[in-house]
Formats: structure tokens, C-alpha cells, sequence
């Protein structure tokens, strides 16, 4: 007969193990039955400003060409977990995403859930994209459908092992993923409030421009403070009024729209790609992205 006293502890693990497994279960914005009400279709001159303000070419586009607009991915991001390959996310319905439903692709983007059920690691910048408007879902998902299929599936992730497990992210999104949508401050102007939704929704500047704990994730109260970037050889700088306090909306706004800084310089490295993308925003855009990043409490780092 079992000793009583491991029985007990039998039971106790594996109800813990059962709890943590439900815990983790990926949770998907939009069940099945919710396609029809996503169906309608959305507006791809309007998806193209939200692909271009996602930096979505940035990751998706395979190296190595000039077309932004080829996604058929491939792009190695080296990380302190390992190898993250950039997936096809072209029209391509084998290699790519060609036979996705809108559903699909809007779990994808708003849960970081996967056809299959399963977590996406969040170097897929859905924990900013997620808290969308269903609208500019719509219009993006459009958008993405009329770009052209590119064929070959690029390698897998290359990730050390309790980092392979996809299961565990579940973990990680219970402690760090919100999908609360941003809420509208009636104090502040439309301007701001336009500024406040494009920073912290599809621009996901504070992933770049943020500081991260060892889960990887974003520390809240140093939001905007400069960081490590994410392949770990540079530092990105603090774009609160710490470092830029100096320099107007205008000129934050005209830094979006030709790279130019107030002192004569010009943005370099990934900041680059980012300014192609933002010059193609129409002026009202890039007017409220700097009238946000203006308002930011001045926060501090170690590092500039
Ligand atoms: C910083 C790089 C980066 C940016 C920017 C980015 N992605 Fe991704 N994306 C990834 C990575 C990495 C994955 C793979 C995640 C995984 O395997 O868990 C991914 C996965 C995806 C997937 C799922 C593909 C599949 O085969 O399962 C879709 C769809 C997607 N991204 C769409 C987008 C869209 C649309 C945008 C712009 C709004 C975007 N991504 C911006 C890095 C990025
Ligand atoms: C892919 C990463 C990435 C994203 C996303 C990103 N940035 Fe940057 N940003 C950088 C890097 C890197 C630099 C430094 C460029 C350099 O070294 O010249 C930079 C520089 C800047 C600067 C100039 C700071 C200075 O002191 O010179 C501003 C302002 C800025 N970014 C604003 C933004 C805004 C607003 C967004 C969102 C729309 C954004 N960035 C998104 C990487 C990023």
C-alpha cells in the first residue's frame, strides 16, 4: 500500500500541475463563431499606415532585397534566449499566410495566439498591437492581402531549451500581457489622444525605447527610458524629457518625417527604418505622436 504522506504530496504536485497547465492555456481574442462578425471587409489604403507605423517590413521582409513589401521573412534576431527567425507572413498559402482566415490573423495580432492554439513569443511586438481598435485590425488584415506571396518557409526558432516550451509564455502573458484597450483621456486634447493610441498600440516605441527585466519584459516605471536593444549590442536612448526635454513638438514631429535631430544630426541604426515608415504618416499623425511623447514624465536610467 502507498505511503499516505506520498499520496498526499502526489496529489498536491499534480493538482498544482493541473492548475498551472490550465493557467496557461492560450486564450484567443476572437473564438470561431466570431469570423462573420470580423468579416467585413476592411480598407487596405488605410492597412498600408498601419503596416508602415507596425514596422512590420522592418521584421517580416527577407533580408537582403530593398522590397519591404516581400514578406517571406527569414531575418535572424539574435537574443539572450537564442535564435528567433522571422516567419513568412506573406500571401503565400503554404509557406505564408495565404489560407489564414481573418480570425486568424486577428488572434495573431491581438493575443499573440497562434491557428494552431498556440503562444507567440512576444518579440512579436503583440503586446502593444494587441490593444488595437478592431477597425484598424480590419484594415491592416486587408492591407496584408493584397501584398504578393513569396514562397520558402524560413528555419525555425533556434531557442534554449525551457525557452522552447511555447506552453510556458502562457506564464509570461499572466504576469505581463495586458489587452486592456488605451483609454481616452478627456483632459487632453484630440491630438494627444490620437498621439497616446498610435505610441502605445501599432507604433510600440516603448518596445524599443524600454528598459526590460529578466522575463524580457518591459519595466512599467521606466517606460520610454532608454534600454538595451533587443539583440543586445546597442543602446537605445531615453526619449522622455530626461534626455529630449529640450526639444519641442515640432521638432520630435520633424525627426518622424526626415530623421533630422535639433542639433544637426541625423537618426541612425534601427531608428532609420523606423523614420521610413513614419514619413509616410499623414502630418496630423506625426504632429500627435510628438505632442504624446512631449507630455511623457520624465523618467531616468543608468544610461542617456
Ligand atoms: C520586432 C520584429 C517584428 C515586428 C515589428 C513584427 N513582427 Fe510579426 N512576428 C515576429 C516574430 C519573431 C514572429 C514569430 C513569433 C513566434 O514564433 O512565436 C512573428 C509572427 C507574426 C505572425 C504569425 C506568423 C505565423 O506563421 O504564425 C503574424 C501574422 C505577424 N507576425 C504579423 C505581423 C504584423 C502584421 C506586423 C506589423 C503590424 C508585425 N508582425 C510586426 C516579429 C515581428
Ligand atoms: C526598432 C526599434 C525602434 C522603434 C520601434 C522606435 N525607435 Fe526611436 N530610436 C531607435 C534607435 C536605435 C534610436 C537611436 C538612433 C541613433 O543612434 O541615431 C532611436 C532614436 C529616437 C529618437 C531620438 C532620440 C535622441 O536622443 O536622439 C526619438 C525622438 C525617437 N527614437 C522616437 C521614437 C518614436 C516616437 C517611436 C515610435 C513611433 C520610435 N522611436 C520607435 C529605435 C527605435
Amino acid at each position: 500500500m502507498p505511503d499516505a504522506g506520498l499520496l498526499a504530496i502526489l496529489l498536491v504536485t499534480g493538482s498544482i500541475g493541473a492548475a498551472a497547465w490550465a493557467l496557461t492555456e492560450p486564450r484567443p481574442a476572437f473564438s470561431n463563431d466570431a469570423d462573420e462578425a470580423l468579416g467585413e471587409k476592411g480598407d487596405p489604403a488605410k492597412g498600408q499606415l498601419i503596416f508602415a507605423l507596425g514596422d512590420c517590413g522592418s521584421c517580416h521582409a527577407s533580408p537582403g532585397q530593398s522590397d519591404r513589401l516581400r514578406l517571406g521573412g527569414g531575418l535572424a534576431l539574435a537574443s539572450s534566449y537564442g535564435t528567433f527567425r522571422i516567419p513568412n507572413i506573406s500571401t503565400d498559402p503554404v509557406d505564408g499566410i495565404g489560407a489564414w482566415r481573418t480570425i486568424d490573423l486577428a488572434n495573431a495580432i491581438l493575443s499573440g495566439v497562434s491557428p494552431a492554439g498556440t503562444h507567440y513569443y512576444p518579440v512579436f511586438p503583440y503586446s502593444d498591437f494587441a490593444k488595437m481598435q478592431i477597425g484598424d485590425v480590419r484594415d491592416l488584415i486587408a492591407y496584408l492581402r493584397t501584398l504578393p506571396a513569396v514562397s520558402g518557409k524560413p528555419p525555425p526558432h533556434d531557442l534554449a531549451l525551457p525557452f522552447r516550451i511555447r506552453r510556458l509564455l502562457g506564464f509570461w502573458k499572466l504576469l505581463f500581457f495586458d489587452r486592456k484597450p488605451i483609454v481616452p483621456d478627456p483632459d487632453r486634447g484630440g491630438a494627444w489622444n490620437r498621439g497616446q493610441y498610435l505610441v502605445e498600440t501599432v507604433g510600440h516605441c516603448a518596445q524599443c525605447h524600454s528598459p526590460r527585466n529578466r522575463f524580457g519584459a518591459i519595466k512599467p516605471e521606466q517606460r520610454f527610458a532608454g534600454g538595451t536593444d533587443p539583440e543586445q549590442v546597442g543602446y537605445i536612448p531615453n526619449i522622455t524629457p530626461k534626455r529630449i526635454g529640450n526639444w519641442s513638438e515640432g521638432d520630435i514631429a520633424e525627426l518622424l518625417r526626415t530623421g533630422n535631430t535639433p542639433n544637426h544630426g541625423r537618426v541612425g541604426s534601427s531608428m532609420t527604418e523606423v523614420v521610413t515608415n513614419t514619413a509616410m504618416l499623414p502630418q496630423s499623425d506625426r504632429d500627435a505622436i510628438a505632442v504624446y511623447i512631449k507630455s511623457l514624465p520624465s523618467r531616468a536610467t543608468a544610461r542617456p
